[in-house]
This record gives structure tokens, C-alpha cells and sequence, in this order.
């Protein structure tokens, strides 16, 4: 039983009925009902608060005006999640994921409100203020998916949903949780679908086990950090940085795998960004664990989630959060304003080395700029942090909280604070926005729409056998074998190629963006018989490229990010690769005469140069000369008017990606006049392409499948909104 439980007087049991009827209990508190408020007056701590929402559980003190102000601060989870006391806590432990057994039960939910046509209601997973997930059978891929139901109607953040979803899509990383597909249902619910993974939560973790110790720690945000780190490169920030995000896996060797879940997730249930960029709150995230900086509506960037993950390392070496408050607006104010505890002082019993000490208060220094200043500098110091050495080096911390920085921030904050409390209530008052039956029809057309474009997607993506970019488990560095028929290297450097074995049957070959891999490992390795490559490595080169193109069977070989190659290594693939049929280029800086060096690529028929730059006119003159491309994948390169023309030279393209570029509805008609092969297009509604423009496409190539991509399928929406 926990504190809050017991009556602050006599020690026994509470009569409440919020914490279980009176015949529970042998003995039982007879105390007098104003003695014990007047005890409660001066006891704060009796208060219990939700770590999900960092709101109070219950209704606080009745008929006060603090009362009547908090209303909305009132914890409104289906399942509220009352913070432990850290000292109750056993002493710290490693970490030991327990499975909860999953109870699968037919669920009643209507074909409107989830999407049942696709996917199979198995169980619910969880519930959240957010939203709902459940356990759900994918029938068209037959395997288990968890599909996330958000509970919102507002057109505005139906807007952000899409926005967020096309944007978490496009993450891909070992250690978030990938999205699979998203839209809405019938009854227009937002709902994602999500890789399912058998694993349990931090939060749970530490509600089961109590602190964790340093190794366990260190295992986790290592992972954490290089998820957050690849986020944030890509431009996404999570918002939500919690226990309750973390997803702990059972890696089978005795290790812990983590997947982020929830990407963004927050900023969809906040206001529109017009008003963040003028100045009003977004409370998007738990306010236990979100940034001085966020809360006092400053520009939100990688420090602040550089202090939320502090929060979070905070609470899993103690057990319990560096501040909480009473309520919401107590605990941002203390963020604000407070100076951070240390470790020790929440577990006068731990044994926290100085260097972890100072890592800690880094992580939640109230100024961005005293913080770490990326995800990778705090991965850096975790890990030099040995867990078996209690004297590891200290990090030069700079405590520059200066006096009068701290005044600063106590009027901001009380600014804020009062910005804050209309928020909270806003969210609470909020009327449901009913649409009319028009927008209800013209929504459901556009969830169409979103299906046929994924659907595209997918048909793509089959063509170019997207198999190496599937999320992957890893166990930390090393190389990871989940699959017989695929190989992951994780932090591996090119000597490590030596410890690769048995590669008979492995196809797809992968090194990870925190490997130093030159490619001159591949000399280790004859007798691979990869078929596709993934490199990811920086420092990859051309003599990694000379030992590589010596791998014949390669069929699809892909380069993302940039790398140390000259277009003398990518002539040596193309010339050493007599199968190569897929190329992929993203996120690059494309090297001048890069891609003059396909020309002789003679089987090449699937090109992706995704959010890669450089693509110059004589770059797009060279791309138009490899005849035999069929699919070209031209996702936000650059691509407008003068470029279709181009590349309308290339007599073979059946599919065609030209999401996010700068061509306008001429660019597009004269793609129809001239692509005669053209089957599928996929495209979004922006800048100079208009939905007009789309349905002149449409009416001239009646042959060719167009998929309008969210950026569209948003603006739609918009529109909508503003009739
Ligand atoms: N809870 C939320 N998302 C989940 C996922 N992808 N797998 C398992 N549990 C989850």
C-alpha cells in the first residue's frame, strides 16, 4: 500500500472509496473528517500525481478556487498511473522485462471506428490520454500489427495527424517503432499502424522492479539517444519523451532492445502551429517531464529533448522524476525555476559517481545552451561513463544559472503559467467539433484517396523489394543476425568484417549509420553472395567501393546519407555490377558527375534519389540518358518544370514519385504529354501543382494510376476547413 493510501494520522487505511471499499480493510481510519483535511492542508504529498498526464489524480480540495482552476489539471487517463515513492523502491536493479500475457478476446469495435476491413481487433494494449492501441492482425500481410486509435475530431489536428504521420514514416531506425500505414476510418478516427513488438514499457519496468542500475540505464539511452539523434537529423523531434515511450525488448541474449513509440504523437493533439509560431503554448508533452524552455514557449529544438531524456534517466536511476509538483502548472514552474535534485538526494543509498552526477545535471540545466548540445554528445558522455568505474572522468559542467537569468525566467514563467492554465482548461472544455455531412463525405473521399496512395506504395515498394529497410532488432554494437537471410552491422567498423561467418544463405546485407565502415571489410568476405546492400556508414570510400563491387550477385544496392565516395567508386560499382537493378541515392549531396556514371548501369531499372541534393541541370541531362529506368523515385530533390522536361526523355518510366518538389500544372501536363509508359504517378498538391492541375492530368492520361500524397491530402482538408 502506498502513502497516499494510509491516513496521515493514524497510519491505517484511508475509508475513501478511491482507494477500495472499507470491508477490504480489518482496521480501518476513524479519524475525524476536518482533522484529517487540516492535515491534508499541510501535507502536498498527499496529492497523487499521474506520470502518463502529470496531472492529479482525483478532484483536489472541494469548493476552493484552486480548485475550480485545476479542474482542467485533473488527471483524465482511463487508467491513471500514480507515481511510486522512489524510497519505497528496492535497491536497484538490472533490468528484467516480464511479458504481460496478452488476453486475445473477440473486441466489439464497429467497422466504422477501426479499421476492420484491413486489420483484426485481437486485444487492446493500452489506453492513454491520447488514444487507444490494440493487438490487431494485419489479414493482407497475415502478421500481428498494433494499430493506435487517437481520439480527435478536430479538422485542425486531423491536418497535423497527416502532417506527422508522413513525416514519422519516413523514419528509419532499429530503435523506433516504424509506421506501418495510417488514415482514417469511416467515422474519420485517425489511426496508425505500427510494427507490434512483445515487450513492456519503461514506465512498467520501473513500476515492477524500482530503479535500475547504471549498466541497465546505460544500455537504454545509448539506444534512445541514437534513435533520437537519427529524429532529430531527419528533422523530427518526439514531443513526448516519457517512461510510457520507451518499449523495452527481451533480446534473447540476455540484453534489452529499445523501440521509441508514439513519434510526434503529441504535437497532433496540440494547437495548430500558427499559434506556436505566435507565441502561444503548446503543451504537448507531460508536463513531469518537459523543458523549462518548451514550457515558457521558446523554440523547441534537440535541447529540449535532450532535458526531457534527462528526466527520464533521472527517474529510472532513482525511481521518481526530478520534479513534481502538486499539479501541472506547480511542476512546470519547477522546472522553470528550480535548481534540479541530485541523484543522491532522492536515493541517499545509491552510488552515483560524480561524473554521473554531473551528466545528470547537464542533461537538466535550465538554459539550451548549458545543456549537451545534441543527442550525440549525451550519448557520448553515457557512455563514457563505466559502469564499473566510480571515478569516471567528470564532465566539465558550467552552472552559469546566474541570479538574475533565474528572475528572468520566474516572470516568463508566470506569464506562462497563466497561458498554461487556459490551455489545460481550453483541453478539457473543448466542445466536439460535429462536421456537416458535406465535409463528412469530402473527408471520406480524401481517406480514400490516402488509401489508394499507400496502396501505390506498396506496389512500389514490391517492385523494388524493399526488404532491407524493415525494421530490424539489433543488440546493441556488433552484427545482428535476426534472419538467416539477413545481417546487420551496428556500430561496426570494417575489421569487424572478419567475425562474419556462414553467409551462404544471406541476401541482405546492412551497415548502420553509427558504423565506420570504409568498405574495405568487404575484402574479409568473398565468398558473400549478398543480393541487396544497405550502407548507411559516412565513411564509406572507393576503395570500399572496389572490394564491394567484387559481391557480383548484387541486385539493389542503396547509399543513404553522405559518404566519402567519388563518382570514380560509384563507375567501379556500376561497372563491377552487372545485376545491379536498383540504385538508391537519399539524402545526399550528389557529387558532380554522380550520376553520369549510370549510363553504363545496363539493367538499372529502379533509381531513388529521395531528399538528396544536386540533382543539377547536367546531373538530370546524365539521369535521362540511363534508358532503361522504369521507376524513378524523386521524393523532395529539386524537381520542377525545366527538370520534366528533362527527364521527359526517358522513353521507359512506368512509375513515377515526384512528391514534395516545385513543378507546377504545366510541369505536370507536359510529364502526361510525354511519358508515354507512364502507369503510376505520386505526387502532392503544393506551391504551383494544383488539384485543378491533378484532375487536367487525370482527364488526359485516364491510364495512369495518380496517388496524391499527404502534403495534398492535408491541404484538401485545409481548404475544407475554410469554407
Ligand atoms: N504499445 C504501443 N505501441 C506498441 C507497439 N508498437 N508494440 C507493442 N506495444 C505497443
Amino acid at each position: 500500500m502506498t502513502e497516499a493510501q494510509l491516513c496521515p494520522i493514524c497510519k491505517n487505511p484511508r475509508k475513501s472509496s478511491s482507494y477500495g471499499s472499507l470491508t477490504q480493510w480489518i482496521v480501518a481510519c476513524n479519524c475525524d473528517v476536518k482533522d484529517l483535511e487540516a492535515v491534508e492542508e499541510e501535507r502536498p504529498s498527499a496529492i497523487e500525481m499521474c506520470r502518463t498526464c502529470g496531472k492529479r489524480i482525483g478532484e483536489g480540495r472541494a469548493g476552493s478556487f484552486t480548485q475550480f482552476i485545476f479542474r482542467a489539471d485533473v488527471c483524465r487517463c482511463s487508467v491513471p498511473k500514480p507515481l511510486r515513492d522512489a524510497l519505497d523502491a528496492a535497491p536497484p536493479v538490472d533490468v528484467r522485462i516480464v511479458v504481460d500475457e496478452i488476453d486475445e478476446q473477440p473486441l466489439s469495435l464497429g467497422a466504422t471506428s477501426f479499421p476492420m476491413d484491413r486489420y483484426k481487433p485481437l486485444a487492446q494494449l493500452g489506453a492513454g490520454a491520447g488514444g487507444s492501441v490494440y493487438l490487431a492482425q494485419d489479414r493482407f500481410l497475415n502478421k500481428q500489427v498494433a494499430v493506435k486509435m487517437l481520439h480527435m475530431l478536430e479538422a485542425k489536428q486531423l491536418v497535423a495527424f497527416q502532417e506527422e504521420a508522413r513525416a514519422n514514416s519516413r523514419l528509419n531506425h532499429p530503435n523506433i517503432v516504424g509506421i506501418l500505414d495510417f488514415g482514417l476510418t469511416g467515422d474519420e478516427v485517425p489511426y496508425m499502424v505500427l510494427d507490434y513488438f512483445q515487450g513492456s514499457t519503461l514506465e512498467k519496468v520501473l513500476d515492477q522492479q524500482g530503479p535500475l542500475n547504471w549498466s541497465a540505464t546505460q544500455n537504454i539511452f545509448v539506444q534512445t539517444c541514437n534513435a533520437l539523434a537519427y529524429a532529430h537529423q531527419n528533422g523530427v523531434f518526439h514531443r513526448d519523451i516519457k517512461p510510457s515511450n520507451l518499449l523495452l525488448l527481451d533480446n534473447g541474449a540476455g540484453g534489452v532492445d529499445v523501440r521509441i513509440i508514439d513519434f510526434g504523437i503529441a504535437k497532433i493533439s496540440s494547437p495548430d502551429k500558427e499559434h506556436a509560431q505566435s507565441g502561444e503554448q503548446l503543451l504537448a508533452g507531460a508536463p513531469i517531464y518537459m523543458s523549462p524552455d518548451e514550457g515558457l514557449g521558446l523554440p523547441y529544438d534537440g535541447r529540449s529533448e535532450v532535458y526531457s531524456l534527462g528526466c527520464v534517466i533521472f527517474e529510472c536511476l532513482t525511481g521518481r522524476p526530478p520534479f513534481v509538483g502538486e499539479n501541472a502548472y506547480q511542476t512546470l514552474s519547477m522546472h522553470a525555476t528550480d535548481t534540479p535534485p541530485h541523484l543522491v538526494d532522492v536515493r541517499p543509498d545509491g552510488n552515483f559517481p560524480p561524473a554521473l552526477e554531473a551528466l545528470v545535471a547537464r542533461t537538466l540545466a535550465k538554459r539550451p545552451e548549458d545543456r549537451f548540445a545534441s543527442m550525440l554528445d549525451l550519448r557520448q558522455a553515457i557512455q563514457d561513463i563505466d559502469p564499473n568505474d566510480s571515478l569516471a572522468k567528470p564532465i566539465d559542467v558550467e552552472q552559469k544559472q546566474n541570479a538574475s537569468h533565474i528572475v528572468a525566467i520566474k516572470t516568463t514563467a508566470t506569464i506562462f503559467i497563466i497561458t498554461a492554465i487556459g490551455f489545460l482548461a481550453a483541453q478539457s472544455m473543448v466542445k466536439p467539433h460535429l462536421p456537416s455531412r458535406k465535409e463528412t463525405e469530402e473527408k471520406q473521399q480524401l481517406a480514400r484517396k490516402t488509401a489508394a496512395y499507400h496502396k501505390n506504395e506498396q506496389d512500389i515498394n514490391d517492385i523494388k523489394t524493399n526488404v532491407i529497410l524493415d525494421e530490424l532488432n539489433l543488440t546493441g554494437g556488433g552484427w545482428n543476425r535476426e534472419e538467416p537471410t539477413m545481417i546487420e552491422g551496428h556500430e561496426v567498423t570494417d575489421e569487424d568484417f572478419k567475425k562474419l561467418k556462414d553467409l551462404d544463405n544471406v541476401q541482405n546485407f546492412k551497415v548502420t549509420m553509427e558504423s565506420k565502415v570504409s568498405g574495405v571489410g568487404f575484402k574479409y568476405i568473398p565468398q558473400a553472395k549478398f543480393q541487396s546492400i544497405l550502407i548507411m556508414s559516412h565513411m564509406f570510400n572507393d576503395e570500399g567501393a572496389e572490394y564491394l563491387s567484387k559481391i557480383k550477385t548484387i541486385t539493389r544496392l542503396c547509399f543513404h546519407y553522405d559518404n566519402l565516395m567519388t563518382p570514380k567508386g560509384m563507375k567501379l560499382l556500376v561497372d563491377g555490377l552487372p545485376e545491379m537493378r536498383t540504385l538508391q541515392l537519399r539524402f545526399m549531396e550528389l557529387k558532380p558527375g554522380m550520376i553520369r556514371t549510370l549510363k553504363g548501369a545496363k539493367k538499372l531499372n529502379t533509381v531513388d534519389l529521395g531528399h538528396s541534393h544536386g540533382l543539377t541541370k547536367e546531373a538530370l541531362h546524365d539521369l535521362a540518358e540511363v534508358r532503361s529506368l522504369k521507376v524513378l523515385t524523386l521524393t523532395n530533390a529539386g524537381i520542377d518544370d525545366e527538370a520534366i522536361e528533362i527527364l521527359s526523355k526517358l522513353p521507359n518510366i512506368s512509375h513515377m514519385d515526384i512528391n514534395e518538389n516545385q513543378l507546377s500544372d504545366e510541369g505536370l501536363m507536359l510529364l502526361g504529354r510525354k511519358m508515354k509508359n507512364l502507369r503510376s504517378l505520386k505526387t502532392t498538391v503544393a506551391g504551383k501543382l494544383t488539384s485543378l492541375g491533378v484532375k487536367r492530368f487525370e482527364k488526359l492520361r485516364p491510364d495512369v494510376k495518380v496517388s496524391i500524397g499527404e502534403d495534398g491530402t492535408s491541404k484538401l482538408i485545409q481548404m475544407l476547413q475554410q469554407q
